[in-house]
């Protein structure tokens, strides 16, 4: 099995390789495709160096032109960023200006994200469309990955969109119970980067009322939101939901300190020249700095379902489909799914009260005229979506959002 990985220079894929050198022995070629060419042996060298140490048999290969690393793949997982840590930066300080939360994901910046980006994820699907093997899977992991994914499904092609955030939770219940990760499948809902855990099941027996008594403040903690949160929902949000619980005091916090990208591009460097020590062949502690914890683990685990059509569970991005009946059926949502030789479907949700389905109903709508202005292009599509979002909602921070989003990313849209 090949895997192509668009976007394959950044300094997240020794965490992907890590992955499949323990995981996945099918896996014959990863080839990494990214345009930065300096990159590209400094993480591919290291890479083959991961994959040789757990003697895997498979091979890396890496190229800048994006139909031959594409040729033949079975799986294209696509991870990039337009614009890279600069853009990022951008879109974690722009809407401060406005006294609306910095965020590459969340806000005005995750719609600026999301503007630059569609258009290149949807010519890279296109030429997956021609060059990947017949019935090859896109597994997108490209932020905003739920408008992302909805622009590839709306575009026809057979994508999934991931997440890590799922699997931490995942992770970091089972060891607060003390059982086997496999053996927890969470009650996880809402959209990308705006969910919630309402129930964390072990042989049928839902153990989140007890981790929420015996560890209400090292969870609330680890979100980030204070306890009284979790206690009042009896769920506990993503950190992302800090975004939208605790926007003014993020507001705050972000203008007195460096941006995540700043931090990020000082990380990058210090990975890069890790990576390059030809006698590294092991991922370095330095990475976990990084907020992909565990990506490797949820791709290769969904990868493998994908091709074996195991019916394991998996929580990823897929159509609605009347999953959450309040949302229309195109809708992309973030739920745990059946994942068999039919493909990705939605196990069936209990009901979302108010305290939560209000909030997804809001930014679904906004995420549907997301795609539209990404897609479609024009400052009246950017100020439709801004105006439809819960963090922006009135006319003037949207019209001065917008003008502060086209005036920082002109570069990056063709349209503008
Ligand atoms: C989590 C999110 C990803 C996001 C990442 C940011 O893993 O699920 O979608 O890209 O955090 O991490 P970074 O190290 O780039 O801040
Ligand atoms: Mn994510």
């Amino acid at each position: 099995m090949k895997i192509a990985v668009v976007g394959g220079g950044s300094t997240y894929t020794p965490e992907l390789i890590d992955g499949f050198a323990r995981l996945d022995a099918a896996v014959t070629e990863i080839a990494l495709i990214d345009p930065a060419a300096d990159r590209l042996p400094i993480v591919g060298g290291f890479a083959q160096r991961i994959l040789r140490r757990h003697g895997h048999p498979g091979r890396i290969t890496w190229t800048t032109d994006l139909d031959t690393g594409l040729t033949g793949a079975d799986v294209v997982i696509i991870q990039l960023r337009v614009g890279g840590q600069r853009a990022r930066i951008s879109d974690e300080t722009f809407p401060l200006e406005c006294g609306c939360v910095g965020q590459e994901t969340t806000g005005a910046g995750g719609l600026a994200k999301a503007l630059r980006t569609v258009p290149v994820v949807l010519d890279v699907a296109e030429r997956a469309r021609r060059h990947a093997a017949p019935g090859a899977w896109i597994v997108n992991f490209t932020n905003p990955t739920g408008i992302v994914t909805r622009a590839l499904l709306d575009a026809g092609h057979r994508a999934v969109g991931l997440c890590n955030v799922a699997i931490g939770f995942q992770r970091r219940f089972a060891a607060l119970l003390g059982v086997a990760p496999g053996e927890v499948t969470l009650d996880h809902v809402g959209l990308n980067h705006l969910t919630w855990e309402r129930g964390v099941h072990v042989d049928g027996v839902d153990r989140l009322p007890e981790l929420l008594s015996a560890h209400l403040e090292e969870i609330a903690g680890e979100v980030k939101l204070p306890p009284a949160i979790l206690a009042a929902l009896g769920a506990v949000p993503s950190y992302y939901l800090r975004y939208f619980y605790a926007h003014d005091q993020v507001v705050e916090e972000e203008r007195g300190g460096p941006t995540r990208g700043e931090q990020v591009a000082e990380l990058e460097g210090a990975l890069l020249s890790m990576y390059a020590d030809p006698t590294r062949d092991t991922k370095p502690d330095l990475l976990a700095k990084r907020g992909g914890a565990y990506y490797s683990e949820a791709a290769v685990g969904l990868i493998g379902s994908l091709r074996s059509g195991d019916g394991a569970t998996h929580p990823v991005n897929v159509r609605n489909n009347a999953t959450l009946p309040f949302l229309p059926d195109d809708a992309v949502i973030e739920v745990s799914c059946r994942v068999d030789a039919d493909g990705v479907a939605p196990l069936p949700v209990r009901a979302v009260g108010p305290h939560i389905s209000g909030l997804i109903s809001h930014v679904s709508g906004y995420e549907e005229l997301a795609v539209h202005a990404a897609v479609a292009g024009g400052r009246q599509r950017v100020y439709q979506a801004l105006l439809a979002h819960p963090l922006v909602g009135q006319h003037d921070l949207a019209e001065g959002l917008t003008d502060r989003l086209l005036a920082t990313n002109a570069a990056h849209l063709r349209w503008a």
